[in-house]
């Protein structure tokens, strides 16, 4: 019988199920965006049950779509949106409340009121590699149990259980039987040690945060557990999981040190493999596991940098002001006009990510002349995205001594060919997009496959990534150089618009 892995890519905006082949081939996709809430300004959350069925309904029709059933499942393969925080019943399964998503900013003000100990400030950042920020779990777990009723008490008593949403798939897949998180997505919450792969008891002292809640930390491949029988029909292996950028890292095949990908999908996020050495930015960038393979093996690690919207200005563009239908229209809109007429859109929706950190900067349109128009704006939106990845690569290029040679890219918004010229001349580096762009769950993929036999080595993998086209830079220096300078004073001025 013909084998294949499900891979499940749980996003921000939506959950998508594919089934690949031994060659990395899609053979069947199946997607659903579910619902964002946004309960107060800057707060967004979803529906963990929402999360659930969503990945379980596009899960049974990938497979319908292929004609295939559990039993051609060699194995699941899992990614996430990283860092958005679950808290649900151990008995019952209920989530407490909506999971606290990554771009959610209600803790930013706590933030800063730890971080005026600038001895905590260095402690945390040498023990998990990430900065004081809203954007990780710890302090939303910590929201989670200072601001529900009860939730504090009965997570104390051991009743209550934490997760990332891998943890809370495989809990789900597993009929309870499984809490564990992989070390990728361990890395993102605040409270994991990336040197001695553990929980760090001083850090979850300082949170108030019961160690008994936090999942077992496992390799991102391995065999988990088993998905409950009545689920596919049968019992198919959960044998691998990576937040969703260094699961893209992995499909990229970016398995030695110096190599990094760029994935645009409602963020941005740029990351270096670093091999076995964990790299401390001075600019700026996280320090994270990209993953480990084996159990109390060495882990590799990835230098990042996180910019919290990209694809999502465009879905505002498309829901929020509706002036276009679909993102794919963006390219022919952005292609009708010969320039953005002078706009640049910053869209610091949620504050700023790398290498900025600002959570008081807010989305801002500047430069908006009489003669502006929807294209234009479409046009500087896009660039927008471009100008972010620069940003990054700038920081990257300062922290590790070198400029990157060129680029692999992936994400859906690599698909849009104006972006990704305009990315190659502001960069002034080759953009390389592969065959299969769909990186994220190709990663995912690849380490299930890896941990049942499927695929025997990275070699067996690397061997099947494709380049679909080399984009390479056109523009001219001072071209370059008078469009930058322009989104520079964009940014400053974009900067603590909410203080
Ligand atoms: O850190 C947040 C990231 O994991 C979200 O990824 O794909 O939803 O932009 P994405």
């Amino acid at each position: 019988m013909k084998k294949y892995i499900l891979a499940l890519d749980q996003g921000t905006t939506s959950s998508r199920s594919i089934i690949y082949d031994r060659k990395g081939n899609t053979v069947s996709v199946a997607q659903m965006e579910f619902r964002q809430y946004y309960p107060h300004e800057g707060w967004v959350e979803h529906d963990p049950n929402e999360i659930w069925t969503t990945q379980m309904t596009v899960a049974h029709e990938a497979l319908l779509k292929a004609g295939l059933t559990w039993e051609n499942i060699e194995a699941v393969g899992i990614t996430n949106q990283r860092e958005t925080a679950v808290v649900w019943d151990k008995v019952s399964g209920e989530p407490v409340c909506r999971a606290i998503v990554w771009q959610c900013r209600r803790t930013a003000g706590y933030c800063d009121e730890l971080a005026e100990d600038k001895a905590l400030v260095e402690r945390i950042r040498s023990r998990t590699g990430l900065l004081l920020d809203a954007y990780f779990s710890a302090t939303k777990l910590r929201w989670v149990l200072e601001n529900v009723p009860g939730a504090r008490g009965r997570a104390e008593a051991g009743e209550l259980l934490f997760g990332t949403v891998e943890t809370w798939l495989i809990w789900k897949m597993t009929g309870g039987r499984v809490h564990v998180t992989d070390y990728s997505n361990a890395s993102r919450t605040m409270l994991f040690n990336i040197h001695d792969l553990c929980w760090d008891e001083e850090i979850l002292k300082i949170m108030d945060i019961p160690k008994c809640m936090l999942p077992e930390p496992v390799p991102s491949s391995c065999v988990y557990g088993e998905t409950m029988p009545e689920l596919f029909g049968g019992p198919v292996p959960i044998a691998g999981a990576a937040g969703d950028q260094q699961a893209a890292l992995f499909g990229q095949t970016c398995f030695s040190p110096g190599e990094a990908k760029s994935t645009y999908g409602t963020g941005n996020f740029l990351l270096m493999n670093t091999g076995k050495t964990p790299v401390k930015s001075g600019n700026g960038l996280l320090t994270t596991i990209a993953w480990g393979l084996d159990a109390g093996g060495p882990v590799e690690y990835a230098l990042e940098g996180s910019v919290f919207v990209c694809g999502a200005a465009i879905q505002w563009l498309r829901d929020e002001l509706d002036i276009l239908d679909d993102a794919a229209e963006s390219e022919r809109m952005a292609m009708s006009v010969p320039d953005s007429a002078g706009i640049y859109v910053v869209p610091a929706f949620v504050g700023l990510g790398a290498p900025y950190w600002d959570p008081y900067a807010r989305g801002s349109i500047f430069g908006i002349t009489r003669g502006a128009g929807k294209n234009h704006l479409v046009r500087a939106t896009l660039e927008s995205m471009a100008f972010q990845c620069y940003d990054l690569l700038g920081a990257m290029s300062r922290d590790m001594g070198e400029k990157l040679p060129a680029l692999k890219v992936d994400g859906g918004a690599c698909a849009n060919n104006y972006l990704m010229q305009f990315q190659a001349d502001i960069l002034g580096c080759e953009v390389l997009r592969p065959a299969c762009i769909e990186t994220t769950s190709l990663g995912a993929a690849y380490l299930a496959g890896l941990a049942t036999g499927y695929w025997q080595d990275q070699k067996d993998i690397r061997n099947n990534w494709q380049v679909d086209r080399v984009f390479a830079p056109q523009m001219s220096v001072s071209d370059r150089e008078a469009k930058l300078a322009g989104w520079q004073e964009a940014v400053k001025r974009s900067r603590g618009w909410i203080r």
